[in-house]
């Protein structure tokens, strides 16, 4: 994901720069630039690749300059090359941006500029906004006011940060939502700026952490805040006291939390750039599929190990329903001892957060052996099963540090949905309403994961309660049933509680047995087609003295007259709420285990990525 730094001050910028971004590397990048104010003109050097890079063009091309921001780049719009390197420049050269995030109106805003002449030297959807803030300059605003009106423009989660050298003595930022944050260090006479506290950390201590919608003003002389509407904030300068590994994990007790929280961006990332919502259409040019080729698929065969496997199952359904082609899911592990049905018309489809497990890895080679394409879905750029694949998606859900998977589980939720609606496009299996209809519906989805995120309090509630039961069972069904099943696994993974996730349909043949007082059962019960039969799920457990955790819709009138344990989550499309009925899942395995006090990140037995059989 983006790292941005920026520094005003009497300091050589450039080595503070370079050093912020170091530390910022653990989030993963592709690209990486900086911007320096050198005698009263902006000089930009930017590459592709690692730092190192960079850091090699400097030296051979140096800048020297008091004022500068620097950028790691993680690429949603646009190729990760040089051309599409932070910073961007406008046509005078006199304003440049970085920029975290994504503009989701670009498009719209790209054909507006361009029809007043503005030449474009990038594919990102960040040029925009250094050209509509150099509008605004043009037409006689300062550089704040410029930055307000243009943030006014931006659709999207994103946090911007701005300089000018017909202003140079200030940097302005804003934080526009939930793609990351803006925070603001106070040095003598010197400020910083990043999008997280290591980068800034070694400097100062002393911080402000902007909200939601404010923009900051930066110069020697201290801090300006405001709201983006203009309304002048007061400002508390906190005292961070966090060693750097606590300041990577920014406002969170651990690295599951914050990557839970950090859904609504790699949502955002995973359908940026892949969906056209004014086509209605799905491109996913990794794949490297054509029609006819799209055409000749009999059989779609997933294959992956826990949490890559549940999202398989999802996908299953979405894939079936939507485009027609029968998929079959299979435990990686099993599938080469199973002698599968495989053949040239067959995909075989790996998901994977590493790209390293080692029975993924076994699974695709059998594939490969039996003639099958392979495809992957693979969160870890450049992993072997990205390498061996003839086609892959990336997760885009930046990097997964703690064991328990959150955020590489509904990216690829979204990727098979994704995936589905692109081979019904291209073998002709929906009507051009039911396609556009999908596509629309993913708009929603990281506002939908946001408002999942904001009933963490009651979620904490309700984890209090369950802190020291050592059993539960899970019940879905449906498109939800696989959420049962990985909503189980958060909880013993990370909190040793033995929880089974089961199809709510099978109670009935035997665990049921197992119900009784000590005996928690979490029944997920969105409002879809199959929550008659979810909500009668309650009275028979309710009936056999079971304690019931629901998920369930807002607005349910039903299910508070039956369990006052619910996890609330927003009215969703059928087809994309396994985004957010695991969400609640995530938080309450998140919460039991804190409370007991366990280590949640890196939980007893268990490995990130299991690179043996
Ligand atoms: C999930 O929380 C686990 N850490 C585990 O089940 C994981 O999903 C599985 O080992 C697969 O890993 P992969 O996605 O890296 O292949």
């Amino acid at each position: 994901m983006c790292g941005i730094v920026g520094y005003i001050g009497p300091q050589d910028a450039m080595p503070i720069i370079l050093g912020g971004l170091k530390r910022l590397e653990y989030r993963g990048y592709d690209s990486a630039g900086l911007a320096i104010l050198q005698n009263a003109h902006i000089e930009v050097r930017r590459d592709a690749g690692k730092l190192e890079k960079l850091v090699s063009l400097v030296q051979q091309d140096p800048v020297y300059g008091h004022v500068g921001i620097g950028h790691t780049r993680w690429a949603t719009h646009g190729e990760p090359n040089a051309r599409n390197a932070h910073p961007h420049m406008g046509a005078t050269g006199e304003v440049v941006v970085v920029h975290n995030g994504i503009v989701e109106n670009f498009l719209e805003l790209r054909d507006e500029l361009s029809a007043e002449g503005v030449q474009f030297k990038s594919d990102t959807d960040t040029e925009t906004i250094v050209h509509l803030v150099e509008r605004y300059m043009d037409s006689g605003l300062d550089l704040v006011n410029a930055a307000r009106q243009t943030f006014h423009l931006l659709r999207g989660h994103q946090s911007v940060v701005l300089m000018s050298s017909r202003e140079p003595d200030k940097i302005v930022a804003a934080r526009l939502g939930n793609a990351g944050g803006v925070v603001v260090g106070f040095g003598d006479g010197e400020m910083y700026i990043a999008s997280d506290l290591p980068a800034i950390l070694e400097h100062t201590r002393r911080m402000v952490f902007l909200e939601n919608m404010q923009m900051a003003t930066v110069s020697r002389e201290g801090l300006i805040l405001e709201t983006i509407d203009g309304e002048a904030l007061d400002y508390e300068i906190q005292n961070v006291q966090w060693d750097p590994v606590a300041a990577e994990k920014g406002e969170y007790r651990h690295f599951m939390q914050k990557e839970i929280h950090e859904q609504v961006r790699s949502l955002t990332d995973t359908i940026a750039g892949r969906a056209d919502f004014d086509q209605g259409r799905i491109y996913l040019p990794t794949l490297n599929l054509d029609p006819d080729t799209a055409r000749r698929i009999r059989k779609i065969i997933i294959t992956a190990c826990g949490t890559a496997f549940h999202a398989g199952l999802v996908g299953k359904i979405l894939i079936e329903r939507i485009a027609r082609i029968p998929v079959e899911v299979d435990i990686a592990s099993e599938f080469r001892y199973r002698d599968p049905l495989v053949d040239e018309s067959t995909v075989l489809i790996a998901i994977s957060q590493s790209g390293e497990t080692a029975d993924t890895l076994a699974a695709m080679a059998e594939g490969r052996q039996r003639g099958a394409t392979l495809w992957s879905i693979v969160n870890v750029i450049g992993s072997q099963a990205m390498r061996i694949s003839d086609g892959f998606i990336s997760m885009q859900a930046g990097p997964e540090i703690g064991v328990a998977s959150t955020k590489a589980y509904t990216a690829p939720l979204i990727d098979l949905y994704m995936l589905a609606v692109y081979l019904a496009d291209l073998r002709g299996t929906l009507s051009s309403g039911e396609r556009f209809k999908l596509v629309q519906d993913l708009r929603l989805v990281p506002d939908l994961a946001g408002r999942c995120l904001e009933v963490e309090p009651q979620i904490e509630k309700i984890a209090s309660r369950l802190v020291e039961i050592s059993h539960s069972l899970y019940l879905g069904r449906g498109i939800n049933m696989p959420t049962a099943y990985e909503g189980a696994l958060k909880l013993k993974e990370i909190s040793y509680i033995h929880a089974e996730g089961y199809p709510a349909g099978e109670m009935k043949h035997g665990p049921i047995a197992l119900v009784d007082r000590d005996m928690p059962v979490v029944i997920i019960a969105p409002e879809d087609m199959w929550y008659e039969k979810m909500f009668s799920q309650i009275e028979q457990t309710r009936a056999r003295g079971g304690p019931v955790v629901a998920v369930a819709t807002e607005g349910d009138a039903l299910i508070p007259g039956v369990t006052d344990q619910i996890l609330w989550i927003p009215p969703t499309p059928w087809m994309l709420s396994p985004v957010t009925t695991v969400i609640p899942l995530q938080l309450l395995a998140y919460h039991i285990a804190a409370l007991r006090g366990l280590d949640v990140d890196q939980p007893r037995n268990l490995a990130k990525s299991v690179t043996v059989e």
